[in-house]
């Protein structure tokens, strides 16, 4: 297939994982394994496409808050897995991964092994992965204004930008959710200000290569017109 006018960074909210188990009699925790192994054949598929910017929703502000501890271990169980078996190949292949959101609060190890996937990154990635972990849109420009008046800075556009967790990633061009809800649920919240977004019922451990391709397709048909005509 033959598509033109691809995005620069795409932004996934991996939505639907538990609502996949639990058609499948199965505890939640299969569904977010299945939603790992559907992550990693995404990143796969968005490299042949030579997409340069990948952002994954994996754990937000108010999940970390709201969902139960059991829940929770088994996601940093998880996290744990794939940071230490997936990312030194990540990076064999020239991914720069980066992690965005409070890490404080997770487990010490769980961080350690974020900041060394991120520390141990290729200076000049072809690509960069974003993990959103415990991140959310409004702590996170709340944070860069706090920054700001700390440091005497004037509040404008650009110096509130340059302090968000992203600073340095251009802005997001298209936001893919998968799992039915229309909603951003506290993603990216600034810089999807021109984002395209899409929304699909597909449960996002079924999100396939092919349903990924068919999101491509549709954001090359957009028209993207930034307030102009
Ligand atoms: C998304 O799947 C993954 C995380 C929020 C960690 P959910 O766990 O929200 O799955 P549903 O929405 O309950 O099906
Ligand atoms: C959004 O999914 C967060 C992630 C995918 C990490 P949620 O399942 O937490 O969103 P809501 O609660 O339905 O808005
Ligand atoms: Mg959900």
């Amino acid at each position: 297939m033959e598509i033109t006018n691809l995005p620069r960074h795409v932004g996934i909210i991996m939505d639907g994982n538990g609502r996949w188990a639990k058609r499948r009699h199965r505890p939640r925790s299969f569904g977010h394994s299945a939603g790992m192994d559907a992550m990693i054949r995404i990143v796969k598929r968005a490299n042949e496409w030579d997409i340069r910017y990948i952002t994954v929703y994996a754990l937000s502000t108010e999940n970390l808050k709201n969902r139960p501890r059991e829940e929770l271990d088994e996601l940093f169980d998880l996290l744990r897995k794939y940071f230490s078996n997936n990312v030194k190949e990540l990076h064999a292949r020239g991914a720069k991964v980066r992690v965005i959101g409070d890490k404080a609060p997770l487990p010490d190890d769980v961080r350690r092994l974020l900041e060394d996937g991120e520390k141990n990154s290729p200076p000049d990635g072809k690509f960069t992965l974003t993990f959103a972990i415990n991140y959310g849109g409004r702590a996170e420009i709340v944070r860069a204004a706090e920054v700001l008046r700390e440091n005497g800075k004037n509040i404008t556009e650009e110096s509130l930008s340059s302090e968000l967790y992203t600073e340095g990633l251009p802005e997001p061009d298209f936001i893919i959710r998968t799992g039915g809800e229309v909603r951003l649920s506290n993603f990216l919240l600034w810089q999807s200000a021109y984002a395209e977004l899409y929304f699909t019922p597909v449960l996002f451990p079924d999100f396939s290569p092919k349903e990924f391709d068919k999101a491509l397709k549709e954001y090359s048909r957009r028209t993207r017109r930034f307030g102009g005509i």
